[in-house]
Formats: C-alpha cells, sequence, structure tokens
C-alpha cells in the first residue's frame, strides 16, 4: 500500500488533532486554534500479534542499576549568574533548553550575551532563522561580545541544520527560533504544530546523541502560550520564561519547567542599551520608589526559589460605577483575591461591597505562593481606612478561610532579607514566632497572628 496524504486539523496550543475543523479546541478550550495541516501518513503494518512483533525485533540491551555508570556531573557554567540559577547551576550536556517570550523581551540578547563567557572555552553555533548575520554582528557590537570564534549560521531548514551540526562539531548550539526552522518532507508551513514537533524531535536526538547542549528560541502567542505548541514544552529537558512589564526594563527569566532543577528560581535583569545586565538585589529594586506615608501598601517577603525576595503589594478601593463593582488584579491570582476580600467580609467586619477593588504587585513581579496573603489584607485594610502603614514593617502569612493565620516554611530566610534591607518589624503567623533568633536581630520586633480579627488591633 503506499503512503496517502491526509489533512487534518491541528491544535496550534496543545496539539490535539481532529479530522474536521472545529471553533474551539476540545481539549484545551482555546478558539479558533485548529489549523489545517497535511501529513504523510506511512502504510499501515499488518496487524501483527505481540507474539509475532516480538519475535521480529531484537531486545534491548537490559542494565542493572547498579551497573551504570554515574561519573561526575558535568555542567558548563554560562558565567551569568542569573541565568546559571535558573538553569540549576548551569548547563547540562545533551540538555535541551527552551527559551520563550513576548517579541522583544530579549531572548535573542540574553542567547547572544551567554556566546561571550563561554566561547572561551566551547566551540558554539548560533542558528538564526529570523535575522541575517550581518543584525547579529550589528547585536554583538551593541553588547559588546566580542568572539571571532562564534559560529554563525543563517538558516531555516532542519536538514541542512543538521548536516552543519554533523560537519562543525559544535559543543553548544542555539537555534533563533524553533518557529522558522522547517523540515522539507513536511508540507504545512514553518511554525506550524507538525513542522515544530518535528524539527524538535530531529535536533532533540541529535543533541542527546552528541551530548551538546542546545538552546531553541519558541515564541509565545497572544494568549502567553508557546506558539505553536504547548506540546514543545513536553519534549525538551527545560523550560524558561522570559517575562517582564513592556515599560519596565526589569525581565524576569523564571523556570517553568526543568529536569535538572529546581523550577521555583527566578533570575533578575535589567535590560540596558548594552543588554541584559544581572540585577544583584532584586528586593532593592522591587522596592525602589516604594510611596512614603500612603495608605494600601504593604511589604510582604516571598520565596522565590531558594532565594527570598521583598515585593510590595499595593491595594486601592475606591466607590464604584458599575452595578458590579470591578476586582482587578496584576501580578496575583485572581480567585485567592476575591477569597481574601470574602473573608475580610466575613470575619472582619469590613466592608467592600459597593467598591472597585484594585490589586498590584509593584515592579511587575508575578506571585503565587499564598503567604502573601497577609500583606494583602493588610495592604487592602490600609488603604479601606485611609490609615498608612508603619514603613518599616513587612508582613506575611496564609490567611485561611475561617480567617486563621497559618504558618508558612523558610521564616528566617523571610526574616532575614526584610532585616538585611532595613525593615524592623515583622508581622507574622503566631506559629513561626519561636522559629526566628531574636539574638542575630538586634533591635527587631515580632508580631504573632493567629487571626485575621487581631489585625483589626494594629489600626487602632
Ligand atoms: N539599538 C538598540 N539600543 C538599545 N536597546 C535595543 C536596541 N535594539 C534592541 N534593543 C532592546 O532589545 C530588545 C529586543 O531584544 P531581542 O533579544 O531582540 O528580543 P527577542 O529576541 O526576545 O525578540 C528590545 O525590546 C529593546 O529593548
Ligand atoms: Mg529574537
Ligand atoms: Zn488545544
Amino acid at each position: 500500500m503506499a503512503s496517502k496524504l491526509k489533512k487534518l486539523y491541528i491544535c496550534s496550543n496543545c496539539g490535539y488533532e481532529t479530522a474536521k475543523w472545529l471553533g474551539k479546541c476540545p481539549d484545551c478550550g482555546s478558539w479558533n486554534t485548529l489549523n489545517e495541516e497535511v501529513r504523510i501518513d506511512a502504510p499501515p503494518q499488518a496487524a501483527a500479534s505481540a507474539a509475532a512483533c516480538a519475535a521480529a525485533s531484537v531486545p534491548a540491551p537490559v542494565t542493572t542499576l547498579d551497573e551504570v555508570e554515574s561519573g561526575e556531573e558535568i555542567r558548563y557554567i554560562t558565567g551569568i549568574s542569573e541565568l546559571d540559577r535558573v538553569l540549576g547551576g548551569g548547563m547540562v550536556p545533551g540538555s535541551v533548553v527552551l527559551v520563550s517570550g513576548d517579541p522583544g523581551i530579549g531572548k535573542s540578547t540574553l542567547l547572544l550575551q551567554m556566546c561571550q563567557p563561554l566561547s572561551a572555552m566551547l566551540k558554539i553555533l548560533y542558528v538564526t532563522g529570523e535575522e541575517s548575520t550581518r543584525q547579529i554582528k550589528l547585536r554583538a557590537m551593541r553588547l559588546g561580545v566580542q568572539n571571532n570564534g562564534l559560529m554563525l549560521c543563517a538558516c531555516n531548514d532542519v536538514g541542512q541544520i543538521l548536516a552543519t551540526i554533523g560537519q562543525n562539531s559544535p559543543d553548544l548550539v542555539i537555534i533563533d527560533s524553533i518557529q522558522t526552522i522547517s523540515a522539507a518532507e513536511i508540507s504545512s508551513s514553518s511554525g506550524s504544530v507538525s513542522q515544530v514537533r518535528e524539527c524538535t524531535q530531529r535536533l532533540t536526538r541529535l543533541a542527546k546523541e552528541r551530548e551538546i547542549p542546545l538552546f531553541l528560541v519558541g515564541h509565545v502567542n497572544k494568549d502567553g502560550a508557546i506558539a505553536g505548541p504547548k506540546v514543545l514544552e513536553h519534549m525538551v529537558d527545560a523550560v524558561l520564561y522570559f517575562e517582564g512589564e513592556r515599560n519596565l526594563s526589569y525581565r524576569i527569566l523564571r523556570a517553568i519547567k526543568n529536569r535538572f532543577g529546581s523550577t521555583n528560581e527566578i533570575g533578575v535583569f535589567e535590560m540596558l542599551d548594552t543588554g541584559l545586565a544581572v540585577v544583584d538585589n532584586p528586593s532593592m529594586v522591587l522596592l525602589a520608589g516604594r510611596p512614603e506615608q500612603t495608605s494600601g501598601t504593604c511589604v510582604t517577603a516571598v520565596m522565590e526559589g531558594s532565594r527570598p525576595i521583598l515585593a510590595e503589594i499595593q491595594a486601592l478601593a475606591s466607590k464604584t460605577s458599575y452595578p458590579m463593582p470591578k476586582r482587578s488584579t496584576n501580578g496575583l491570582d485572581f480567585n485567592r483575591i476575591a477569597m481574601l476580600i470574602a473573608v475580610l467580609e466575613k470575619r472582619c467586619g469590613y466592608f467592600f461591597g459597593t467598591l472597585d477593588v484594585y490589586l498590584n504587585v509593584a515592579g511587575g513581579l508575578r506571585i503565587d505562593e499564598p503567604s502573601t496573603d497577609l500583606a494583602v489584607v493588610l495592604a487592602l485594610i490600609s488603604n479601606l481606612t485611609d490609615r498608612p502603614l508603619d514603613e518599616s514593617m513587612v508582613a506575611f502569612g496564609e490567611v485561611g478561610l475561617a480567617g486563621e493565620v497559618r504558618a508558612v516554611n523558610r521564616v528566617q530566610q523571610r526574616v532575614g532579607e526584610a532585616y538585611r534591607l532595613g525593615f524592623r518589624r515583622i508581622i507574622l503567623p503566631a506559629h513561626n514566632v519561636e522559629a526566628i533568633n531574636l539574638k542575630n536581630h538586634p533591635g527587631l520586633e515580632l508580631t504573632g497572628i493567629r487571626s485575621v480579627r487581631e489585625l483589626r488591633r494594629l489600626f487602632g
């Protein structure tokens, strides 16, 4: 039987396949993401019994766990401290890392900058599918990347790229971007799910065979998902997401998947004319420009991976002009905020029923840790009652539905960071107070809280 062309529709978000077009993807629920693609199906194998299959195949070698040589784990340190942190302590040979983010956020900049320290020890191939080599050269000059050995290649064909890797044997390969690469055998256009999946598969296989780290740049579509493929996320070892507010110069690199390290780590950068600069002291940056003597702001301490970071939570409650009051959050979980407002109404007697409520994390940080609850609640009450909070105060603690304030982890690190930055008063869960050694923090005042009801006391 000859192979035949098969027309099908594939969701560009999650990779769901269907024979007929649908407006909404039944798998991930996105609208208008099903695109027509053509696939060549190989003739189906004659249905064979399991026993017949087994007889026809050669068994794969089996090794016991203690026979496997572990060897030393090798990591290439990029020298960009915040990048190494997010990668889990440098790059692992043979690993495939997807760097994704909005256009213009700085993906190409980061990867080109990374070439500077690495090129001293590694042979690097930078494949560009969307820019010319001259454009890369101009960027390298602006970023001060001087490296005559860096190999550039402007190419869109995956077969050609694989051949180039074979011929030049680089120690590290960067593909910018995976959506511009295509395989000639597949008829759909570059950037489609079939193309992205196929090209990634081939490149990944080669990276694993040759034990070279591979970086793929992936664009993000307007919903914030990696364009083409959520599928892509499953195929790679690590997914780094580059995020930031358009109008702010700060950029946060976050690992949303990492087979070789923690996924909670973030790296903080600042975008300058000369490229991305590492921010060593993110708390200081996030707190810069904090308003003085203003109601509705409270500083909290969150754990981003192994590192404590201070961030300012801002709340604004104003009279609504809508039939339904508006709730809006930026950097915090919307449902969590709705819950905290409900807890304040039911357990504390602070009412927001006729007020629009806006919540914001200053500096563009996104937080999804419940330990921010106490600071959110304090900022809300402060703004509602128009009483500014003590400026040298930091609050953290999880709030439950009964209004109870629950213990959080890594208290000492949070308190230590707050103390280091000059905060001398900490509002925290009562259960966490004992864990703190006041001897190391002269002049520190701790207020343990059991329930949000006790907060009334703070506002007199
Ligand atoms: N000539 C320039 N001078 C200063 N900054 C620039 C210049 N060109 C680009 N940039 C900065 O670099 C960013 C683009 O980074 P880039 O790495 O190309 O993004 P991506 O690869 O994620 O699309 C721009 O948003 C801008 O902030
Ligand atoms: Mg780019
Ligand atoms: Zn889908």
